[in-house]
């Protein structure tokens, strides 16, 4: 067994993830001892991989896609944050065996804008969100917690766009998803949390002609970093974000709690990371 702390992301699949390259190219360039590697797990293999990686020297990981819901059954503490998503994306592994699990979709969504934007302030107006999956869920609480005065969700599937509602109370706003373009007049903040516009899948329709100049716009979708909805934003004149710095900036809790180095997230890191 090696003393090197180890770290990894735990998915299926899992090859896509760019994870791996991230925080190694960190460790590399704070020149920090370990390993980050990506780890296939299936769900039935996911409580005994969860027992068995601090045996192997592992302190944390990251948790993805599928599993980022069911993890939070093996966690013994749970911020208030993974909590209120229902979710844990970062994982940390006490001496004792015990699982902390935390949630920073939210602060990499936030961390990302407010980098891309400085000037960009939440509290200014109504959030329109396309979208209500998990993403959609970490950014509502993030957005809620930031100030944002209105939440407008527009959902394909009107009825988990309703759950979001119940769930985080009064402040959020439904709109059908055939009226999508509707929420768009007077929104502060416009986020696109849907895999529209991603590279295989299909085409992000809904129109901007009512986006204001002053929005700031950003897409969870980073491949390709330019999405033809930043492009359209950017065509009426708004500021846009594009996804990439969330994935990167969402890292950057684990990387600390971790290896005991806060990283930057700059154009050198994303860089690596496209490499
Ligand atoms: P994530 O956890 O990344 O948010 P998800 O939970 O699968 O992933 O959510 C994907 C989002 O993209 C959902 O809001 C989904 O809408 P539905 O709830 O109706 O499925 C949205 N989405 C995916 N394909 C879409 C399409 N062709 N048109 C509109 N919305 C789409």
């Amino acid at each position: 067994m090696t003393s090197i702390p180890r770290a990894g992301v735990i998915g299926n699949p899992i090859s896509h993830s760019l994870s791996p390259k991230l925080h190694s190219y960190w460790l590399k360039r704070y020149g920090i001892e370990g390993e980050y590697t990506a780890l296939q797990v299936s769900e039935d293999a996911l409580e005994s991989t969860l027992r068995d990686l601090p045996k192997q020297g592992f302190i944390g990981a990251n948790v993805t896609l599928p599993h980022k819901v069911s993890v939070m059954q093996f966690a013994d503490q749970i911020t208030d944050r993974a909590t209120l998503i229902g979710a844990a994306n970062t994982l940390i592994f006490k001496e004792d065996g015990r699982i902390f699990a935390d949630n920073t979709d939210g602060y990499g969504f936030m961390a990302n804008v407010r980098q891309g934007a400085p000037d960009w302030d939440p509290k200014a107006g109504p959030a329109a969100i396309f979208g209500a999956g998990g993403a959609a869920r970490a950014i509502i609480v993030a957005l809620a917690d930031a100030g944002v005065p209105e939440i407008i969700i527009a959902n394909r599937t009107r009825p988990k766009a309703e759950a979001l509602r119940a769930d985080f109370g009064a402040r959020v706003r439904v709109v059908d998803w055939v009226q999508a373009d509707q929420m768009l007049d007077g929104a502060n903040t416009v986020i696109n949390t849907t895999s529209l516009g991603m590279v295989g899948a299909q085409e992000f329709k809904v129109s901007l002609d009512a986006l204001s100049k002053d929005a700031v716009v950003t897409d969870i979708v980073y491949n390709p970093l330019r999405t033809p909805f930043l492009k359209a934003a950017e065509a009426k004149g708004a500021r846009t974000v594009d996804g990439l710095g969330m994935l990167l900036h969402q890292g950057v809790p684990g990387f600390e709690r971790w290896f005991g180095k806060r990283p930057e997230v700059d154009d050198a890191t994303r860089a690596a990371v496209l490499a």
